[in-house]
């Protein structure tokens, strides 16, 4: 049986498990060294000023959001076709999320979808980089509203040669442990630019205080710890290159054929893109294809919005993701090909 995650942290195990060691022995768990130099690093890594470790993926875009001064009935302009998460950021701070449609090819919201969501009252746009393509951030920045980029799936992917999560006004990741860029538990990270909100930020994720003496706002307990951040400090050299194995599955999939079994996942102009699921469409189930969001954002029971999204339909109803990861052979991609023939005309 191929796995749909095919990648595996096992060559690791000994440097992570001796990280992990480094922490229970320096007797710092939160708020220490190694959030600190992760913070350093990946902001390097990105090319952006700043990087806040915060709890998980979620938390990343709700204190985002908060930090550019969201609240309720503010509204966010975002793609229904994503994680759940994405829409519940929003929602926590009694903002309401507004749902523009994508384009089918990249899976991705468009200037234009976006254009015709946005009214007065809109307060940011949350462009998600799904499935690891990039959305087409920099014209999105031409709108005039304050992009939080949502690169929770696209650690490693890049647009116009600038990595995802340095493209927008402040930027979101996850490393929940399927992601390209994983911990051992939950994890996630704000990027920015604009030494302001990196500030803002850092003050939210700890409770609204930034002496841990006088409470200043109503923040959040949302912190990265030291040994998530320790073993991501081992785990981060490693994302290019396990970025370049995903491009070259991507790539055997194409050069076997797979195109002619179903509609292959398309980069968005621009962008390099860091497959974190191999998405294709079909109008027929393909075996070991697992369906993503079939019931989209807008349409579930805590949202209900009457938004009317075509391509979002089709995109729910027809995408099918195939196995993916770093550990992925060229003959795992050869019989993924071929199951996925079987019964195609
Ligand atoms: C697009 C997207 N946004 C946000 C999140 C939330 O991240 P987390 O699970 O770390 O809270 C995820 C991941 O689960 C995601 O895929």
């Amino acid at each position: 049986m191929i796995p749909l995650f095919a990648s595996s942290l096992k060559p690791y195990h000994d440097r992570l498990s001796d990280a992990i060691d480094r922490v229970a022995r320096s007797g710092r768990y939160i708020l220490g060294p190694e959030v600190e130099a992760f913070e350093e690093e990946f902001a390097s890594y990105l090319g952006v000023r700043h990087c806040v470790g915060v709890a998980n993926g979620t938390d990343a875009i709700t204190i985002a959001l908060l930090a550019l001064g969201v609240g309720p009935d503010d509204e966010v302009v975002m793609p229904s076709f994503t994680f759940y998460a994405t829409a519940e950021a929003a929602l926590v701070l009694g903002a309401r999320p507004v749902f523009c449609d994508i384009d089918l090819d990249t899976f991705c919201v468009t200037p234009d979808t976006v254009r015709a969501a946005l009214s007065p009252r809109t307060k940011a746009i949350v462009p998600v980089d799904l499935f690891g393509n990039v959305a087409p951030i920099p014209a999105l920045r031409e709108l005039g509203v304050p992009v939080v980029e949502d690169a929770a799936q696209a650690a490693g992917a890049a647009l116009g040669g600038t990595p995802a999560g340095a493209l927008a006004d402040v930027a979101t990741f996850s490393f929940f442990p399927s992601k390209n860029l994983p911990c051992l538990g939950d994890g996630g990270a704000i990027a920015t630019d604009d030494d302001e909100l990196a500030e803002r930020a850092r003050i939210l994720r700890f409770h609204g205080s930034k002496d841990k003496v006088t409470f200043t706002d109503v923040g959040y307990n949302s912190r990265l710890d030291e040994m998530q951040a320790a073993v991501l400090r081992v785990l981060l050299p490693e994302l290019d290159g396990w970025t370049e194995r995903r491009r070259a599955v991507a790539a055997a999939y194409e050069r076997l054929g797979l195109g002619q079994h179903a509609m292959l996942p398309k980069a968005t102009e621009g962008a390099e893109h860091a497959y974190h699921l191999y998405m294709v469409r079909s109008e027929r189930e393909l075996p070991m294809g697992r369906g993503y969001y079939r019931t989209p954002v807008h349409r579930q029971p805590a949202v209900r919005s009457g938004a009317e999204l075509p391509a979002t339909e089709e995109a729910a109803r027809t995408n099918f993701a195939l196995p993916m990861g770093t550990d992925l052979s060229e003959e795992q991609v050869r019989q993924v090909v071929e199951e996925c023939a079987s019964g195609s005309t």
